[in-house]
């Protein structure tokens, strides 16, 4: 898909990397050169893919665990990156997730501060981390994940998750317009409905067959289709000149 050398000595990081996009988004860039850090969530979970294990024992890839609702968590990857690596050319923020249905009337203090340290103060954290990493690159790239909810406000029970996903693409912006005269580019991909674990925790069946019918491409998405995008933004020569950006990809579910 990609030429196998578009990232080939290139140092990148991506956090939620241990399954679901952001898994496919690490193999993407191993397949195309990348020297590659992952997190792979809070704690290993199965055996390692083979392609995974094969990068591992070849010092391709090297994994790093964390809860980023810890401060040890966000520190040990921008540590471990420290330690690998020299600069880092791109960072990939996609850890998160819905953490649970939140009825607005019920919500705790302790929901209401997890859901907002997971999925959008540890952007901020892991990305300011990292910045001096980013700073020694020469084409450096952020991409960060939001999604569809952003816009649309996500269904019922996620109004706090899908307002988190709505500051990382503000953030983003701005962010993208103060790095740009270092040639620091920030844009971000946002997910439809693509099957994961997350949506076997937080979706019915019943629920994702009525969103899979109003998708004009009539299909839910998958990590296969999301992955590319973080390749094209991470790339200066596919991308180069944009910067600010959000790609939604979600096989026509928003159209606006
Ligand atoms: N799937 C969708 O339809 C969809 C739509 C829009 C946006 N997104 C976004 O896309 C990103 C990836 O989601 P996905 O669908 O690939 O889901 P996923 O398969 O559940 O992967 C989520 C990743 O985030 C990590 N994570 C969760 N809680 C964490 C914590 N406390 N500390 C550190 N890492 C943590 C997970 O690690 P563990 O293995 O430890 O849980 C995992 O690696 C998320 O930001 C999500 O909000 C997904």
């Amino acid at each position: 898909m990609f030429h196998p050398s578009l990232f080939k000595g290139m140092n990148v990081v991506v956090t939620g990397a241990g399954r679901g996009i952001g898994l496919e988004v690490a193999r993407l860039f191993l397949d195309c050169g990348a020297h590659v850090l992952l997190h792979g969530g809070r704690s290993p979970h199965d055996e390692l893919p083979d392609f995974l294990a094969d990068a591992v024992a070849e010092a391709r890839a090297h994994i790093v665990y964390g809860d980023f609702l810890t401060d040890k968590g966000i520190e040990d990857v921008v540590r471990q990156s420290d330690s690998l690596f020299e600069h880092v050319d791109v960072l990939i923020n996609n850890a998160g997730t819905m953490v649970g249905r939140f009825p607005a009337a019920e919500l705790t203090d302790d929901q209401y501060e997890t859901v907002v340290q997971l999925n959008q103060t540890s952007v901020v954290e892991i990305t300011r981390g990292l910045l001096p990493q980013l700073r020694r690159s020469t084409q450096a790239s952020i991409v960060n994940t939001v999604s569809i909810s952003a816009l649309t406000g996500g269904s019922a029970g996620s109004a706090i998750y899908s307002a988190t996903k709505a500051f990382v693409a503000t953030y983003s912006k701005a962010l993208a317009r103060e790095l740009a005269p270092e040639g620091i580019r920030v844009n971000c991909v946002s997910p439809g409905t693509i099957t994961t674990d997350f949506h076997e925790r937080y979706s019915s069946p019943d629920k994702l067959e009525a969103t899979r019918k109003t998708i004009p491409l009539q299909r839910l998405g998958t990590p296969e289709d999301c992955a590319p995008a973080y390749l094209f933004f991470a790339s200066s020569a596919l991308s180069g000149y944009i910067t600010g950006q959000v790609l939604e990809v979600n096989g026509g579910q928003l159209i606006c």
